[in-house]
């Protein structure tokens, strides 16, 4: 038993304490035996990395992890805040579990986990009395204790303390067992970034790298369970290593990891544009297992909108990076996120953003309408373009990239792609599905021993999401 914070108290299944709990508490069929809890999660990668790691400690403490909704006696909802259609989403799902006067349906216990939590604290249980925990992303690996000390003391748990997230954590011992190809490794808590919109940095804290021993020790031992490729996580994954005792560096772990050796794949997200430099190209390009493509979000073309979002690099600077990126990175995909309806956003700023996209013509775009959040700069800014004019704005940039990317696609056509088989199509048994290096979905017609894979593929129809093509040789 260790009760340093940043461990957890006891992780050997106690399921005699466990099922005796359950028995007193659930009233569900279900409940003859553990808990049993479905989590439901929302927003980002880091979301997807934290709820596996919840999975993980739950059945390690003998809670039964499940993915039916309906059976379940414990419902967590791993939220996002980044805008507020994300927490729409929640405040609905939450309300439809419950009915009557503040009841919950079939006494189901509710937890609200991750950053919506950490955003709006004790005002949760205001809106949504049915709940019984609210608990920021700093403190998940805590929920066993909570759940417990909730079902055993009949109280309500809200755990949002500011403090930072325990980087030094061990979570490969937590890791799902279920076989995959991929999987996500988080590399660095936070963001000191504040851009003007972005909650992100309120609700997860300040930047905190992990350790490089544990990443590597993490990695080591996914690929031990034949994961083939690993996405590393970060939000902004260039400032990797700027805390670490005598310097370390992003392309330092890259490197590492690298040389692990059985990795396929590796890719990594969030590159900031103001911190991706030369060395990280280099070592793209070097380095065999690191995919081309890469993430760069630009948010706005314009450079009065960039320097009003705290963004801290031009247009021109921007411009510069694809261009330094594309010479010595020859091929390299290119993604994106872009914001439209910043306050104060005119049509002549929007007419920048729309010539930047005409000048990079990146192969995916995330766009999203500005949505105001609490706590950050710009909501003290009015939220002066209108809805309509953000529709519009939003639907002229899809139309846009749509036509780009079909065009883009058109590379690919009588060309053989390494492709790293990931699934059956969930449309037709028949066939496969998987990646290029470059990130582009590939679909072919091919036996199921091929998952797992790294195959040849001539790609032949080409359309805006996928490719498609036939399998061509090992
Ligand atoms: N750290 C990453 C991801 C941040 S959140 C990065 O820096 O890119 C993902 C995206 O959500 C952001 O890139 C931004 O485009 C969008 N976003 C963040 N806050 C927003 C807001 N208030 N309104 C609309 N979009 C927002
Ligand atoms: Fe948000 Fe900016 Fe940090 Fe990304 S870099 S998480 S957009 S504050
Ligand atoms: Fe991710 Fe949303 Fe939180 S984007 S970090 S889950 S606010």
């Amino acid at each position: 038993m260790k009760d340093k914070d940043n461990n957890i108290k006891d992780i050997t299944p106690n399921s005699m304490r466990l099922k005796n709990l359950s028995k007193a508490h659930f009233s569900n069929q279900s409940s003859e035996c553990h808990p049993k809890v479905f989590i439901k999660t929302f927003g980002c990668q880091m979301n997807d990395y934290d709820s596996e790691i919840l999975r993980g400690i739950l059945r390690k403490r003998g809670f039964v992890v499940s993915g039916d909704l309906e059976s379940a006696d414990i419902v967590l909802f791993n939220t996002c805040s980044v805008r507020e259609h994300a927490e729409r989403r929640v405040y609905g799902q939450i309300a439809s579990l419950a009915h009557g006067k503040g009841q919950m349906t079939n006494g189901k216990m509710i937890g609200l986990v991750g950053c919506m939590a950490q955003a709006h604290k004790e005002k949760i249980l205001k809106d949504l009395p049915y709940v019984d925990l609210v608990c920021g992303p700093q403190h998940i690996y805590q929920i066993p204790d909570y759940l417990e000390d909730i079902i055993l003391n009949k109280k309500k748990i809200v755990a949002v303390d500011e403090k930072q997230r325990p980087a030094d954590r061990e979570n490969h011992d937590f890791r799902d067992e279920t076989k995959r190809i991929k999987a996500y490794v988080t590399i660095m808590e936070g963001c000191n970034n504040f851009c003007s919109y972005c909650i992100v940095p309120y609700v997860r804290g300040r930047e905190k790298s992990r350790p490089p021993e544990l990443i590597i020790k993490e990695i080591t031992s996914l690929l031990k369970r034949g994961i083939k490729e690993i996405t590393l996580l970060g939000q902004n994954v260039n400032s990797y290593g700027k805390d670490i005792a005598g310097g370390y560096s992003f392309c330092d772990l890259l490197k590492k990891i690298d040389a692990i050796g059985d990795l396929r794949r590796l890719r990594f997200v969030t590159s900031h544009p103001k911190d991706a430099e030369e060395e990280m190209f280099r070592a793209m390009a070097k380095l065999p297992t690191i995919c081309e493509s890469l993430h760069l979000p630009v948010q706005s073309g314009s450079d009065r909108i960039l320097k009003c979002m705290n963004r801290k690099y031009s247009k021109d600077d921007y411009l510069r990076k694809i261009e330094l990126l594309r010479k010595i990175v020859p091929g390299c995909s290119l993604s994106t996120d872009i914001i439209v309806g910043y306050p104060g956003e005119t049509d002549e700023d929007f007419r920048q953003t729309v010539e930047i996209i005409k000048q990079v013509r990146y192969d995916t775009a995330y766009i999203f309408k500005y949505s105001p959040r609490p706590l950050t700069r710009a909501a003290g800014l009015e939220d002066d373009v209108p809805q309509s004019v953000k529709e519009e704005r939003n639907q002229e940039l899809l139309n846009l990239q749509k036509k780009i990317v079909r065009c883009n696609n058109e590379k690919y056509r009588n060309k053989e792609l390494g492709v790293l088989v990931e699934s059956a199509s969930d449309k037709d048994e028949k066939f496969l599905v998987g990646r290029s290096r470059t990130g582009k979905m590939v679909v072919f017609e091919g036996p199921r021993e091929l998952i797992g894979k790294i195959i040849g593929v001539r790609v032949g129809e080409v359309n805006t999401s996928t490719l498609s093509g036939e399998w061509a040789r090992l």
